[in-house]
């Protein structure tokens, strides 16, 4: 492809963002930036931000600038995007990029402006919006140019968006903020409780990706942490199990579905003896939790499946949303 005619889709996301052109994926880096406190600068962003969470001084705070799918650090936020256009397109930008960038659904306009023109901003010749459910319809190749009903629930980190589709548009769809961080929270909560010890973000986060599951297994796992005792501050470890991180999660993993419920309740039966007939689509890094497909399968009394490509689909979508723009333009949030 040309580079005049470079055209980017951006799946920016509470954890990760990643940057697709065509079927490629070009970047894919955690959506953390580190901040000089004083000067509110970004001096790293990305893997080097991230590694740096918890070793830094005061002087420097190492944060996440979306919360919940949106942008909470404006500024930060198009410094990032700058910075990963540039590294995508190289440092000289002659030719601005075309991109299509992803915002939750039910985003206000407010919340949908800031990231047209944080893209805007960082240097992108136009900037479209769509919503994360459409793009991961897209990405996965799901027929959702017909007039038949297809849904798909994106578990993010940040987001739990479920949608029905149709027609290229989104029929019925609703977002929740009890996603991968909240699973992380419940953990947090379940080992302080039980062991009265205090554990950060990132181990809950292992604990759940590395024994974790959504419902018990035939095969338990187990992992040792060290954390901090409630009482007297000091290091102590020890030892989980699946069976207990699949009871620490049941709480969350109850308000995915019912968000998923609400949406199957809101869409009319036409459309709901297609998704029966071709199941739901599972999406996002949530996805990967073991069993989740089962545990929404039973739940929702529909089947549910994994997606070839969880991670990597809402950027996919949107690379390929941006050159399909005419055909979903009255679908995509205007800003
Ligand atoms: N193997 C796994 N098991 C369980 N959870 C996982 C696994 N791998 C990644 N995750 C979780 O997936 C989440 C990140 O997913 P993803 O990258 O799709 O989110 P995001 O797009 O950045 O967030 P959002 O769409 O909500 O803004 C994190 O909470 C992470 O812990
Ligand atoms: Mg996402």
């Amino acid at each position: 492809m040309p580079a005049f005619s470079r055209e980017l889709g951006i799946d920016l996301g509470t954890m990760n963002t990643i940057v697709a052109e065509g079927k490629q994926i070009l970047l894919q880096e955690p959506t953390v930036v580190a901040i000089v406190v004083e000067e509110q600068k970004m001096v790293e962003w990305g893997r080097a931000a991230r590694d740096m969470y918890g070793r830094v001084p005061d002087s420097i705070e190492v944060t996440r600038p979306l919360h919940f799918g949106v942008i909470a650090d404006y500024e930060i936020t198009e410094n990032l995007l700058k910075d990963l256009i540039k590294k995508v397109t190289g440092p000289m930008m002659i030719f601005r990029p075309r991109v299509m960038i992803t915002v939750p659904y039910g985003v206000t306009s407010v919340e949908s402006r800031a990231v047209h023109e944080a893209a805007l901003g960082a240097g992108s010749r136009e900037v479209y919006l769509i919503q994360q459910p459409l793009a991961a319809a897209l990405g996965v190749d799901l027929p959702i140019g017909t007039p038949s009903g297809n849904m798909i629930i994106c578990l993010g980190g940040g987001t739990t968006q479920a949608a029905v589709l149709a027609m290229n548009g989104i029929v019925t769809a609703e977002t929740s903020r009890t996603a991968g961080l909240k699973l992380d929270e419940a953990i947090i909560a379940y080992v302080r409780k039980k062991y009265g010890l205090i554990i950060g973000q990132p181990t809950a986060e292992l604990l759940k990706i590395k024994i974790g599951a959504a419902i018990p297994q035939d095969e338990q796992k187990s992992m040792e942490i060290q954390g901090q005792d409630q009482v007297t501050g000091l290091p102590r470890p020890a030892n989980l199990t699946t069976d207990e991180i699949v009871e620490a999660l049941q709480d969350p993993l109850v308000e995915m579905i019912n968000t998923s419920r609400r949406v199957l309740e809101k869409t009319p039966p036409e459309l709901i003896s297609d998704i029966i007939d071709r199941g739901v689509a599972l999406c996002g890094g949530g996805a990967l939790l073991r069993s989740i497909d089962k545990y929404l399968t039973k739940g929702l009394g529909i089947p549910a499946y994994l997606v070839d490509n969880p991670v990597t689909c809402t950027a996919e979508g949107a690379a390929r949303g941006v050159v399909i723009r005419e055909a979903l333009r009255r679908n995509l949030p205007p800003v």
